[in-house]
């Protein structure tokens, strides 16, 4: 078995896998892959993906869940597009690469975006306190985990304007406050399902009344809201895979129960980190990713070695981003603990032979 700590696409549970797979060879009849979307078979999954979103992460009344397709990418320009209001001005907190892009969105779309705090400093290896958000944005934008980085808001930012959040790397692995937001949207592919679906949680109050003089058909999140995520043809098989790793996530215990489990794995690796001489966290210890842990080594001449070390213990997907360099270990919530065991254990073996 191969522990896959890779940062997205990534592990999802084994019993997701296989009946994924079963549905592909045969969903009532039929391949999940040629069944119309407009079956009543396809409805029902729609309907349970969006009810089980609501339920485990207690989604008040008030708020729709979409589902669509373009990724997280495409949420950066989709969320300033719908949002934009009269002062056209937005906040957006910077935590590095992801941050950036989205601001890099909105400004093509027509806004006057305010960095309105930064860890750019120091290579975002934290994530800014005492945010000043001038009170005249239409909104605030922050990413609540940095996968690149390995940081998280551990606090979401308060805001007295509406808060939206770019949640894809840590949707689902935490209890969250939905009626604290206007907006959410993660990409799929880290503890939802696999990459081409895209979810939305948006408060409906917020639909149909963007200021903006281009807003196509598809970009408008209020055309999805009153399909039911089925305008056009929806992304069938990664809604599918999703609803039912949102039904293994519910029988597993919620939200609730993963946070447990993912606090736990993460306070294993980030012990083992802070204990080991080899080895030295990238970021500040309040801001730690639970979903991401950047580390680097602390004797660079050894890397090879570590390197064929966990390469020959079926360890895979630890080689950091080239921003930070050194090692990102995704512990999304697929990721067993027993394979965090493993890498500790390789770890603590790499340096006892030093
Ligand atoms: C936090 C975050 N935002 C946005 C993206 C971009 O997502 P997508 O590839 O779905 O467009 C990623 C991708 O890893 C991400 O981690």
């Amino acid at each position: 078995m191969k522990h896959n700590f890779g940062a997205g696409p990534c592990i999802l549970p084994q019993d997701v896998f296989q009946e994924a797979s079963e549905a592909v060879k045969d969903f009532n009849g039929l391949s999940i892959l040629e069944v119309s979307h407009r079956h009543k078979d396809f409805v029902a999954v729609m309907d349970e993906a969006i009810q089980l979103v609501k339920t485990s992460l207690n989604v008040p009344e008030g708020y729709s869940v979409i589902f669509l397709q373009g990724g997280a990418s495409l949420g950066f320009t989709i969320s300033a597009l719908n949002m934009m209001r009269d002062s056209k001005k937005a906040s957006y907190i910077n935590t590095g690469v992801w941050s950036k892009k989205a601001m890099a969105e909105a400004k093509k779309v027509g806004f006057e975006v305010l960095e309105c705090a930064s860890s750019g400093d120091h290579n975002f290896n934290y994530i800014p306190k005492n945010i000043q958000v001038d009170s005249a944005s239409d909104y605030l934008h922050f990413t609540s985990n940095n996968t690149i980085f390995g940081t998280q808001f551990k606090a979401m930012p308060k805001s007295n304007v509406p808060l939206i959040c770019d949640m894809s790397s840590d949707i689902f692995s935490r209890e969250i406050n939905v009626s604290d937001f206007d907006l959410i949207y993660a990409g799929a592919q880290k503890n939802m399902g696999p990459a081409g679906a895209t979810l939305y949680i948006v408060k409906d109050d917020v639909l149909g009344k963007s200021t903006s003089s281009f807003m196509p058909t598809y970009l408008d999140l209020k055309t999805h809201a009153e399909k039911d995520s089925m305008f056009n043809t929806p992304p069938v098989f990664p809604v599918y895979a999703s609803m039912l790793n949102m039904r293994h996530l519910m029988k597993n215990g919620g939200v609730q129960s993963a946070q447990k489990r993912n606090e736990e794995k993460a306070s294993l690796l980030y012990n083992e980190i802070d204990n080991n001489p080899l080895f030295k966290a990238a970021v500040a210890a309040p801001d730690r990713s639970n979903m991401n842990a950047t580390f680097l080594m602390t004797d660079e001449s050894r890397t090879d070695e570590f390197n064929a070390l966990w390469q020959e213990n079926d360890l895979v997907g630890l080689k950091g981003h080239r921003s930070v360099g050194g090692y990102r270990a995704s512990m999304y919530n697929a990721l067993p603990l027993e394979s965090v065991r493993v890498l500790v254990d390789v770890m603590k073996h790499f340096s006892s032979k030093g």
